[in-house]
């Protein structure tokens, strides 16, 4: 039976790569990379960088242009939902055109599948097709998450405490998740968090992390704000794209860090 893997491979440094990856990838016969256009190049680079530092067995890539999201669906649920089921159509081609009945096939998926990530939802949505048979196993990677505490030397919660995670989206249209102390943002691309100035919140703020761009700034939201969206317009100018993720803290907790 075709065998695929949806394999995390972490959110930017070729060593974030497990040992249990590593050994799935050396299971593959064939890569399935999806390019998101030019400016975001770098992420298949950096897919190319580790196949051809961790396989060592042969393998062939097979690359599919990522579909537009289609801006004329006015809802964002809708949108999305349309994307994922071109998207499936993709991937039900991939499985089914270039792997053979006893092959093995990959999708690199960046930080870690489970968070904000859509590859399993759309291999679901394949199966429920039920063009194509095959099993598959979801291998973990760290996630951007991660990335940023380890950078930053901080401990997501406070002692007891609970941790949010929500998108910029979310954070502009209901502010802050109003029962936890921490909140972690992502996929901001309209630096929200100017919507929260005067609350007295900290902010520890990465892009571009585990690679070598990696801008790391940290400290009193209100005083750092306006840096930190000067930072990543220019960063994001001079690179063509940018990743950014941030954690924002109420003041109560920041004894207990
Ligand atoms: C589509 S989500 C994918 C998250 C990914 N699955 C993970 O585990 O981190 C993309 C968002 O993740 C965050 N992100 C991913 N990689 C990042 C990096 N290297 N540096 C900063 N933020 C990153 C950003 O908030 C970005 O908008």
């Amino acid at each position: 039976m075709r065998k695929l893997y949806i394999i995390g491979i972490g959110a930017g440094d070729p060593e974030h790569v497990t040992m249990q990856a590593i050994r799935a990838m050396n299971a593959v016969d064939v890569f399935f990379f999806l390019d998101k256009g030019e400016s975001k190049s770098d992420l298949v680079k950096l897919r190319q960088e580790i196949c051809e530092r961790y396989v060592s067995r042969p393998y062939r890539v097979v690359e599919a242009v990522d579909p537009v999201r289609d801006p004329s669906i006015e809802s964002y649920t809708e949108r999305v939902e349309a994307w994922h089921r071109q998207r499936a159509l993709l991937y039900e081609a991939f499985i089914s055109e270039e792997l053979g009945e006893e092959d093995c096939g990959a999708i690199l998926v960046w930080g870690d599948p489970s968070l904000y990530d859509s590859t399993l939802r759309i291999v679901e949505k394949v199966i429920a097709r039920g063009k194509v048979s095959f099993d598959y196993e979801v291998i973990p990677g760290i996630t951007s998450l991660q990335s940023l505490a380890a950078r930053h030397k901080i401990v997501l919660n406070g002692i007891g405490e609970s941790v949010s995670i929500t998108t910029g989206r979310q954070l502009a249209a209901n502010g802050l998740p109003p029962e936890t102390e921490n909140s972690v943002i992502m996929l901001d691309g309209n630096n929200s968090f100017k919507h929260l100035l005067g609350q007295n919140l900290s902010i520890y703020w990465g892009a571009y992390l585990g690679t070598e761009k990696e801008i790391l700034l940290s400290g009193k939201l209100d005083d750092i704000a306006e840096t930190i969206e000067a930072t990543r317009r220019e960063a994001r100018q001079r690179h063509g794209w940018i990743m950014d993720i941030y954690m924002l803290t109420r003041p109560a907790v920041s004894n207990h860090r």
